[in-house]
Formats: C-alpha cells, sequence, structure tokens
C-alpha cells in the first residue's frame, strides 16, 4: 500500500489487517514508554490546511511513537499566506527529503491529487466533505474492542449532518465492509441529494430505529461548512435528532453510544449522555493513536512488503525498547 487516500480504496482484509496490526500497537501505547524504534529516521510531515485538534495530534503522537522525525506545518504562518500554491508547497516540502505527508485539506480529492504531484506516501487526515480514512477505521478499532472482529448484522446508524460530513462516508463505507447494516439518520436537507455508492438505508426519524440499535454514531453539525440555512433552528434539531438523556434511555442497555468530536454538547448529544456509560468516544481518541501507528508503519515500514506480520513487527521492536528508544 503507496498512500492511504480513501476507505473505499481498501477491502474487507486490508481493513482487517490494519487493525490486527492497530491492536498490536495498542499494546505499545499501554507500555511505561510507550515507543519503538520501527520507523527511526522517517520524516513526517503534517500539513494542515484545516483546524484540527485530535487528528493532528493523535498523527504527530503516533509518529513520535514510532521514533519518526515530525514535522509540523502550520498554514497560517507559512508561505501559503503569500498565495502559494498547494503543488508549490508540497514540491518545496519534499525538496527537503521526506517520507510522508499527513494532510487535511478543504478540497475533496486534495490529497489525490498531492499523491500525483509527489512520491512521498499521502496519508489522507480528512479532504472536504469527502473522507476520513483513519477516522474510520479508529471507529472500527473501537467496536471491535466491544463487538468482537465481525460487524456481521450489527446494527448502526449514524445520525446527523451527513452532508458535510466526510466521517459519515467513511464510516459507512468501512461498516458496511465489516457487515453491519448501517442506517443514516438525519432531515432531508443534511443528506446529499444522492446517496449512489453508499451501502446504507436512511431514515428521517431516529425514534423509530432507536430501541433497535447495537451502536449509534452522532456527528457534530458542521455550522462553518454551511452557508446557507439548513435547519429550521439547533433546538429543533436537537428535539428531532439530538441524543438527549431520555432517549439515550430508549436505547438497548448494551448500545454503544460514538462521535468523532468535536462534540457539540447539547445540540447533537447531551452532555451526560457523552460521559455515561454507554459512550466509548474517549476510547475513540485513544484508539487513534493505535490507529495512525498501524497506518504510517503499513505505509512506511518494513510492513509495507508484506514480509513481516504484526506480531513480529512489535514484538521485534518491542525487544529494542528499553535499551534504544529512551534517551
Ligand atoms: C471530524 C473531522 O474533522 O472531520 N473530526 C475529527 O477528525 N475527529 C468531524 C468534525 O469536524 O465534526
Amino acid at each position: 500500500m503507496k498512500h492511504l487516500l480513501s476507505i473505499a480504496d481498501l477491502t474487507r482484509d486490508d481493513i482487517e489487517e490494519m487493525l490486527v496490526l492497530a491492536e498490536s500497537f495498542r499494546e505499545v501505547t499501554q507500555r511505561d514508554i510507550p515507543k519503538v524504534p520501527a520507523l527511526r529516521g522517517k520524516v513526517v510531515v503534517s500539513l494542515f490546511y484545516e483546524d484540527s485538534t485530535r487528528t493532528r495530534i493523535s498523527f504527530e503522537t503516533a509518529a513520535k511513537r514510532l521514533s519518526c522525525d515530525v514535522m509540523g506545518f502550520s498554514v497560517s504562518s507559512s508561505s501559503v499566506k503569500k498565495g502559494e500554491s498547494l503543488r508549490d508547497t508540497v514540491q518545496t516540502i519534499e525538496a527537503m527529503g521526506i517520507d510522508a505527508v499527513v494532510m487535511r485539506h478543504s478540497a475533496a480529492g486534495a490529497p489525490n491529487r498531492v499523491a500525483d504531484w509527489i512520491d512521498a506516501h499521502i496519508v489522507n487526515a480528512g479532504d472536504g466533505c469527502h473522507e476520513h480514512p483513519t477516522q474510520a477505521l479508529l471507529d472500527l478499532l473501537t467496536l471491535r474492542r466491544h463487538l468482537g472482529a465481525g460487524l456481521d448484522g450489527a446494527r448502526i446508524a449514524i445520525v446527523g449532518d451527513i452532508l458535510h460530513s466526510r466521517v459519515a462516508r467513511s464510516d459507512a463505507l468501512a461498516f458496511a465492509a465489516l457487515g453491519a447494516d448501517v442506517t443514516l439518520v438525519a432531515p432531508p436537507t443534511l443528506l446529499p441529494s444522492t446517496l449512489a455508492g453508499w451501502p446504507v438505508s436512511v431514515s428521517h426519524d431516529l425514534d423509530a430505529v432507536l430501541a433497535d440499535l447495537d451502536v449509534i454514531y452522532l456527528l457534530r453539525i458542521q455550522r462553518e461548512r454551511q452557508n446557507e440555512a439548513l435547519l429550521p433552528s439547533l433546538r429543533e434539531y436537537t428535539a428531532r435528532y439530538g441524543l438527549t438523556v431520555e432517549r439515550a434511555g430508549r436505547l438497548r442497555k448494551d448500545a454503544l453510544v460514538m462521535h468523532p468530536g468535536p462534540m457539540n454538547r447539547g445540540v447533537e448529544i447531551a452532555a451526560e449522555v457523552a460521559e455515561g456509560p454507554a459512550s466509548v468516544i474517549t476510547e475513540q481518541v485513544a484508539n487513534g493513536v493505535a490507529v495512525r501507528m498501524a497506518v504510517l508503519y503499513k505505509l512506511l515500514g518494513s510492513g509495507a512488503s508484506g514480509v513481516v506480520g504484526p506480531g513480529a513487527v512489535v514484538g521485534a521492536s518491542g525487544a529494542h525498547v528499553e535499551g534504544a528508544t529512551l534517551g
């Protein structure tokens, strides 16, 4: 695998292999010294043209735990401000000698263009309203830890601003690839005009599907991407689609509540529910680091050749860990 641009490019086997690798890196992240020398000497640049808290820090943490050198790139203080194009920017960065670019951009398909322009490995950390593949993988890792390896027959609703959500597309593809039965729940104004290629069913009525769900996945209302009034009011949205305390009480006892963050507490999810026993939201964040370690390792490490299995990788790295990476 050269790049990770979209879940649509991955087979079920690719996804499962990545999750098994992520499980072994999860064990690394729980050690006293959560660091292995697996990618020593590799240079990873994080190139974020859109705001991010968890995704950027998660990738940078993952890269550092693999002993990569990590170069941050702040668009707001770079020559992008002087009008430098994306192509010139990435070619300039590549000329300095880098191995991978982790990029977020407001334009759908921007990482695919960059992959055509430079030789480095490209990881899509979110492109416009299109895809966010590592979010889907970390969500799968979280689900797999609760529901077991396959999601066959699991009923998952993705609720909210589907129209603007790259998480929705990547998650729907990933959950369905592992056998889940995915329902998008949203008002008609927050759904794409066509759902061709989406392996999902659709409902406009959260209350009708709630009681049957194994997993409810809430999305943020992305006000920064909405340039017209798509909702009468946020209060009305919450009344019909919010996971309020009352609605959470109608979920099955073992149902899981997920959200990619950042949350609008009190809008798509009540604060009490986000912090309640069914919520796995902080586990999602924690699993993000292990998944991104797996992705970087798969693209940049000896795992890229497919020769070394995950057990051997982490085992071998682990053998070095005390001596080799303390300093
Ligand atoms: C999401 C994103 O940026 O696509 N956040 C994330 O990466 N965890 C979702 C969002 O912004 O609502």
